[in-house]
């Protein structure tokens, strides 16, 4: 059964899906991965300009209906190595009802998950009904973190309700770790950020990465002209070995 890493931070902008998106895009160059996005803006598909009309289910039919929708055809192949799951735009509104469950994507995701060394989930800038359903199906969980006063306060509220969730529950939730986002090395704040958030990693016991991902301009531009994330590309990006060491960094703390 492929391993489950899930990228979750109950801010927006912090760059999840950036983050998923190139994870999972790097894993893929050695090993089969799926990516499975749970955010209603459905901005993994638009990562990899793939159109509303390649589109034929996505996981909000699955989750919402399972007995007329099967996992199988909500693949869509982006290279041999690397294959998507589309969230769908009902995952907006998807929320907990009477005959939905928390096991209901690890349902799923079991009819499928030995066709693929790893899985990566991206998740909506909420800990809402979806991500509480992450919780519970993933191995391990990264934080993006952004080193300023909302990014700090996002990232204490996060760890708080995943271990929240860990005593209400009784699943154990392991955090591989927090990496530092948009990141500015020439200012201050950032720096005195930095710190602070080194000290919720001390307090806590959670790592820091020592890779911090560049506020950077080109951050989105694979996106912007060829509809792929950066790893992909083959121009010249200085942020592709910024992702492959973040690879390495949490591939190496899940063991
Ligand atoms: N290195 C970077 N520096 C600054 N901005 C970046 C960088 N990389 C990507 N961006 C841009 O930052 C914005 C937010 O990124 P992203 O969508 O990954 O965040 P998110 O946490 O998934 O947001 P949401 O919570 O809305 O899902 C995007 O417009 C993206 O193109
Ligand atoms: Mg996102």
């Amino acid at each position: 059964m492929g391993k489950i890493f899930s990228v979750i931070a109950n801010k927006g902008g912090v760059l999840k899906t950036t983050i998923s998106t190139n994870f999972a895009a790097e894993l893929s160059k050695k090993s089969k991965v799926l990516l499975i996005d749970t955010d209603g803006q459905t901005n993994v598909s638009l990562s990899f300009g793939i159109r509303r009309n390649e589109i034929k289910n996505s996981l909000f039919d699955i989750l919402t209906e399972p007995e007329n929708n099967h996992i199988e055809d909500c693949i869509i192949q982006v290279t041999d190595n690397l294959h998507i799951i589309d969230s769908g735009k009902g995952m907006n509104n998807y929320s907990k009802e009477e005959d939905r469950g928390i096991g209901d994507l690890e349902k799923q995701l079991h009819l499928i998950s030995d066709l693929y060394d790893y899985i990566v989930i991206d998740t909506a800038p909420v800990l809402n009904f979806s991500t509480l359903q992450v919780l519970w199906v993933s191995d391990q969980i990264i934080i993006p973190s952004q080193p300023e006063t909302f990014g700090l306060n996002s990232l204490i509220d996060t760890i708080k309700s995943i271990r929240e969730f860990e005593s209400k529950t009784g699943k154990k939730v392991d955090i591989n770790s927090i990496i530092i986002s948009k990141f500015d090395s020439r200012s201050k704040t950032h720096k005195r950020f930095l710190n602070d958030i080194k000290e919720v990693s001390k307090r806590t016991g959670i790592k820091v990465l020592k890779t911090k991902i560049p506020n950077s301009t080109t951050g989105s531009n694979s996106i912007e002209e060829e509809q792929i994330p950066t790893v992909l590309s083959k121009r010249w990006y200085k942020l592709k070995s910024t992702y492959s060491n973040i690879t390495q960094e949490v591939i190496k703390n899940a063991k």
